[in-house]
């Protein structure tokens, strides 16, 4: 079977996202800071969207995951623990085209052993950024920004188990920064310095861990295809033995077909009782679990199905960008599922006549309550369309001056151009329907196929 090749170019996508206001390099009036990104107002909401459908699917519709929000700086002891300290302070090389790094002193020649890429001169590393606590800075006050969330999970499960009455299995999540000091960045969002992980910790019994895994990996892959990915452009791949993480007994990416080719979206890792082991004997309580059925008392595993924000920004804005044609032209779309989409629905009136402006913007404060929504009157309808749909708006609402007569308005959708026209009276709910998934040709009651 050939493989698909990525149909996007990065430079596109790098260029909508500056031109329309979804990402800014990170302080650009001063020249910009490297591997750092700002969102812009269209990037926070898509940004939002996002941790939103993962809140909900992970945490809300389950009945066994509680949520967490853990402090960035953690006591030093954590990292000494969680091997970071460690595993991060050695002389390493990386490879320049597969990012994987390797001990200096357990390589031979300038060449990677898992894809032959050319790999970088050996620098003594530590991935964690440092900073200080309190006035002095030395050494006894070092703390470190995290460079994952889990282990704000790991230390915390106690707290959770005697809080929530939890039983196994269950799971743990929490959206937040993480921070690392990477040595090759690049490729726009994907990898940078500060950036946002979706992360759960499951805690099965011993023994149940290879089915949870396989469950979530499942359960992760159905997340982004719902949401609109492709699948022919999401595979799974199984870490061999030499690329496994410290903590981890075995790990699958869910990797995306990034414009640079294929990229970890996601890793998926049977972690075992490392951590929980690794925290008890470093802190001294124990953090193991009493299963009442069975009068047991074990320390569970965990797998971990971790997650990038800004990585799943990407891979939905690539997958959703199109160049289509439009009569004698091409026009750009972004075809984001609407439960992603920054804005839900435009509303432009026909022009800037007093009349319709204010019934416009009756309607505009209106649906506003409802969902992020844009007001636009600026230039032709026709290009107010292509800006809506190059900003992946799923639907435009057009007052026109029939609509002052006979209280109707248009609806276009942006991934078909069509349109129908319906009552003001039903626009909210016929507007709901379709963000929802409704077919737009179903009509409400003295609504109508306005143009095919
Ligand atoms: N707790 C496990 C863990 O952190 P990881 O594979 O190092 O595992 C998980 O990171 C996810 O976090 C990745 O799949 C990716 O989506 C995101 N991620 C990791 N490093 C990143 C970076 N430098 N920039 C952007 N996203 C990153």
């Amino acid at each position: 079977m050939t493989e698909p090749a990525p149909k996007v170019d990065m430079e596109k996508i790098v260029s909508l996202c500056r031109r329309r206001g979804f990402i800014f390099p990170g302080s650009e009036i001063y020249g910009g800071l490297s591997s750092f990104w700002d969102y812009g107002p269209l990037g926070v909401e898509l940004k939002r969207n996002i941790k939103e459908a993962w809140w909900q699917a992970m945490v809300q519709e389950r009945d066994d995951m509680v949520g967490l929000d853990t402090s960035i700086l953690m006591h030093p002891r954590v990292w000494e623990a969680s091997g970071h300290l460690e595993g991060f302070s050695d002389a390493l090389v990386e490879c320049k085209s597969c990012h994987l790094r390797w001990r200096a002193d357990e390589i031979e020649g300038n060449t990677c052993p898992s894809c032959s890429g050319e790999l970088t001169e050996p620098r003594l590393f530590n991935l964690m950024f440092k900073t200080f606590m309190g006035p002095v800075e030395e050494e006894a006050n070092v703390v470190y920004l995290r460079p994952e969330t889990a282990q704000g999970i790991f230390v915390n499960f106690e707290n959770v188990l005697n809080t929530t009455r939890k039983k196994l299995p269950f799971g743990i999540a929490q959206i937040g920064k993480a921070f690392r000091n990477e040595i090759t960045t690049g490729n726009f969002i994907f990898r940078s310095r500060e950036f946002e992980q979706m992360e759960i910790e499951f805690f099965v019994k011993p023994g149940t861990d290879r089915e949870w895994f396989d469950r979530w990996i499942e359960e992760r892959l159905n997340w982004y295809v719902n949401l609109g990915i492709k699948r022919g452009n999401l595979r799974l791949r199984q870490h061999t033995k030499e690329e496994l993480a410290h903590y981890a007994r075995e790990c699958s990416d869910i990797d995306y077909l990034f414009p640079m080719g294929w990229s970890e979206l996601e890793g998926i890792a049977n972690r075992g009782d490392f951590d929980l082991i690794q925290h008890a004997k470093y802190s001294g309580k124990s953090l193991e679990y009493y299963d009442e059925e069975t009068k047991e008392h074990f320390v569970p595993y965990i797998i971990e199905p971790s997650a990038g924000v800004d990585r799943s920004a990407l891979a939905f804005l690539c997958n959703a960008y199109a160049e289509e044609p439009d009569n004698n032209e091409i026009r750009v779309v972004l075809h984001l599922h609407p439960r992603l989409a920054p804005i839900k629905v435009a509303i432009l009136p026909l022009s800037r006549r007093e009349q319709l402006v204010a019934a416009a913007k009756e309607i505009y404060a209106d649906l506003r309550q409802c969902w992020m929504v844009q007001y636009d009157d600026a230039q032709s309808i026709g290009r107010r369309y292509r800006r809506q749909d190059e900003i992946g708006t799923p639907l435009c609402t057009t007052i026109d001056f029939q609509s002052l007569e006979d209280k109707q308005v248009t609806i276009r959708e942006r991934d078909t151009m069509k349109q129908i026209r319906v009552p003001i009276s039903e626009l909210r709910t016929t507007l709901q329907a379709k963000l929802a998934g409704e077919d737009f040709f179903i009509l409400p009651p003295g609504g109508k196929i306005w143009k095919e």
